[in-house]
């Protein structure tokens, strides 16, 4: 199976997949493509946003290139496209990583080379749902996590579950999206 790990900056994608990497059991059982890296990595963009400061993907080459990376693994293997670009790719299921606005300005406020406002645009569109909402408009299977004040083996165990669940005809209902309401945290300028 294909599953996007998406989210907005700072929701702890990369995290998660670190641990599944590291992890004795999991790391066998799970394949994670990192898309990030490869959009950087070979300059599959078609420009830079100077203003936002972020790369315009070129979402066709990754499309190609992604598909090319995921045919390396026999079938029988579960690939994780890790990334906040992952659900617009082809996939069987999306799960969706959130965090509370202000968790997502702690976090991304840490980094070195994030300004202000870019850290401040991304809080926003984590109030707004914006992942979710472009997920739920690709595909039925999206399901949502939310990471806010939980410990890192706990959203990695919830992605580990909705993904048995998938897999096992058990639909992972308590993470149906919908639950998550931080309308009252978008900031207007
Ligand atoms: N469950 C969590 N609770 C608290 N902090 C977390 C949690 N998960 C991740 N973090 C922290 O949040 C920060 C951002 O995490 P991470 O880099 O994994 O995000 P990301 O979703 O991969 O972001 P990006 O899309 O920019 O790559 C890191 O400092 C990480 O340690
Ligand atoms: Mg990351």
């Amino acid at each position: 199976m294909i599953i996007a790990l998406t989210g907005t900056p700072g929701t702890g994608k990369t995290t998660v997949c670190d641990v599944i990497r590291d992890h004795s059991r999991y790391k066998k059982q799970y394949c994670i493509i990192d898309i990030n890296k490869i959009v950087l990595g070979e300059k599959l963009y078609t420009g830079k946003d100077e203003a936002r400061d972020t790369y315009e993907a070129d979402m066709d080459e990754l499309k190609e290139r992604v598909d090319l990376e995921i045919h390396k693994f026999p079938s029988s293997i579960d690939i994780i496209l890790e990334g906040h670009l992952s659900h617009l790719l082809p996939v069987e299921a999306i799960i969706v990583l959130r965090a509370h606005p202000l968790a997502i300005r702690k976090r991304l406020g840490k980094r070195m080379n994030y300004s202000l406002a870019k850290v401040r645009e991304n809080a926003n569109a984590e109030a707004l749902d914006v992942i979710l909402v472009e997920s739920v408009e690709l595909n039925k299977n999206v399901f949502e996590i939310n990471t806010t004040d939980k410990n890192l083996l706990s959203v990695v165990k919830s992605v580990i579950s909705i993904i048995d669940g998938i897999k096992h005809g058990k639909i992972p209902e308590e993470f149906f999206p919908g639950k998550i309401n931080w309308i009252e945290m978008v900031e207007m300028d």
